[in-house]
């Protein structure tokens, strides 16, 4: 009876834990590009020195958080960008609840991609890495180990990063024999080494992989057995750890690169729990690493009485009076503030009636720290279940 009673007791505690899933995941997350580009977001702002220079390059400026907090680096800056376009004579785009989606998954997806390699740092780093003692590159090297010429047809460094990955465990083999401690990557090394390889090797055919879907990543990590290890929402804890909080500050070739360093526990697990080692073909290992990257988009619970406090601070409940006596909308009674995405599409749209209401009334711009938009988001959206 006890026993009955505190299973369910942790049922509840731990399935309010586990937020559903709220923000629908991109299979490709570079289709806000088009957003980005159609709602004029690239006459004042560049990616990688192509547009505007008005406002910073967005692909080189690093944006870290999730949809809610790249939501109020957004909402800061629209005092000051719509002096530009009031300047330049634009208009102010709108958008549709897909609309901003997509482009903020395209803001987060930026980084992701990663910086090129440097054909220097990869030749350094092959021999300081002792790679050399058992392959072969241009001729001089070991013979313990595939000559890396096999892998001149890809460009990608990922392919690299998955090469490496499915030869793991007889690598790890012979490195144990040899008494090598496996090598650990950081940083763009894994890059740095593809871009040395495609030089020394002289590579003719080209293969480039996708940018990575992580719609489907999602189904190859259950696929793949990742989930019998691996958390991915928020308390979800088991055996190995809970990737959503990893810090994903990183790019694809990174999070490889971490994956790998931490690939000799996971054999060793694996071997225990009977799971077998997951071997991927094609595109999924970037697909499987673009869908733990997006993990960190999902933003995590608020709290709703800090929230409340925001609400009052930051004059939103001066405007926003309940009844609908106020200038704004009642929000509590709106019945389209059930998502972030619709929040910030909705506070997007309106931005311009709140920013002359504001002027007339001699007030600053309610601008939000990162925390301070998750905390009203969660109010908000309890006075709108
Ligand atoms: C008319 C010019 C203009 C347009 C068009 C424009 N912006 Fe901006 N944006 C700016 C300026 C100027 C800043 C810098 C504001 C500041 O420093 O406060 C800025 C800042 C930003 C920032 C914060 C950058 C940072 O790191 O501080 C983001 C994010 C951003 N804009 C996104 C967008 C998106 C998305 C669009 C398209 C919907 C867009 N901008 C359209 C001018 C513009
Ligand atoms: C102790 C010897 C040894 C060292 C040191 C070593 N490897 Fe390997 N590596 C191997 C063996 C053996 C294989 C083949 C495994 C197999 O066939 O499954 C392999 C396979 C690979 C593959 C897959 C090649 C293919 O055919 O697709 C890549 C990529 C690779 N290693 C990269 C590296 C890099 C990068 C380093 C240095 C950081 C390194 N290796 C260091 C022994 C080694
Ligand atoms: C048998 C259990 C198990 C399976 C299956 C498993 N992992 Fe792991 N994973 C672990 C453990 C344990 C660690 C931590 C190892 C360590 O601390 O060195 C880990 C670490 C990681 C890390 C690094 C986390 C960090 O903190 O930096 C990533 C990324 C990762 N795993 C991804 C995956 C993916 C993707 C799959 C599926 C292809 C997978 N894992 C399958 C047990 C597993
Ligand atoms: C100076 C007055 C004023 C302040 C302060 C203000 N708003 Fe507004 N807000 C408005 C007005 C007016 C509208 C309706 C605009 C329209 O219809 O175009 C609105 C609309 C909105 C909407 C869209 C509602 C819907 O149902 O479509 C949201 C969401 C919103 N505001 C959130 C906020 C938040 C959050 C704050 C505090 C950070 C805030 N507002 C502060 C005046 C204000």
């Amino acid at each position: 009876m006890k026993t009955a009673l505190k299973t369910f007791l942790v049922i509840i505690i731990t399935s309010s834990l586990f937020q559903a899933q709220e923000l629908k995941l991109p299979s490709n997350p570079l289709k806000g590009r088009i957003v980005f580009e159609e709602k004029g977001c690239i006459v004042c702002h560049s990616l990688n020195g192509y547009g505007g220079k008005i406002g910073p390059d967005l692909s080189r400026q690093k944006y870290y958080g999730s949809f809610l907090q790249l939501g109020s680096v957004i909402w800061n800056h629209i005092p000051s960008m719509n002096r530009k376009f009031r300047e330049l004579k634009m208009e102010r785009p709108q958008f549709s609840e897909s609309e901003m989606l997509d482009l903020v998954d395209f803001i987060y997806f930026l980084r992701f991609l990663g910086e090129p390699g440097s054909v220097a740092n990869g030749q350094k780093l092959l021999s300081a890495k002792g790679c050399k003692s058992c392959h072969k590159i241009a001729g001089k090297g070991g013979s313990l180990a595939p000559d890396f010429t096999v892998l001149n047809k890809y460009s990608s460094p990922m392919y690299l990063a998955q090469a490496l990955w499915n030869h793991g465990p007889l690598m790890q083999k012979k490195l144990a024999e040899l008494k090598i401690t496996v090598p650990q990557f950081s940083g763009k090394e894994i890059s740095d080494i593809t871009a040395y390889i495609r030089q020394a090797t002289l590579s003719s055919a080209e293969f480039r992989l996708s940018p990575g879907n992580p719609s489907k990543g999602k189904f190859i990590f259950q696929q793949k057995s990742c989930g019998k290890c691996h958390g991915v929402t928020f308390g979800e804890e088991k055996m190995g750890p809970n990737l959503s909080k990893l810090n994903l500050n990183s790019s694809v070739t990174e999070i490889a690169g971490q994956m790998w360093n931490h690939s000799p526990r996971m054999i060793k697990y694996m071997k225990d729990n009977s799971i077998s080692y997951p071997i991927f073909k094609e595109n999924e290992m970037v697909d499987v690493i673009s869908y733990i990257y997006f993990l960190g988009f999902e933003d995590k619970p608020g709290n709703r009485r800090f929230g409340e406090n925001v609400y009052i601070e930051k004059g939103c409940s001066s405007c926003h009076e309940s009844g609908g006596k106020g200038v704004g909308p009642d929000l509590s009674s709106s019945s389209h503030l059930k998502s972030g995405v619709q929040i910030l599409q909705r506070m997007w749209n309106h931005a311009s009636k709140m920013e002359d209401l504001l002027l007339i009334q001699n007030d600053e711009w309610p601008t939000l720290t990162l925390d301070e938009m998750s905390n009203l988001y969660a109010y908000l959206k309890s006075k709108n279940k």
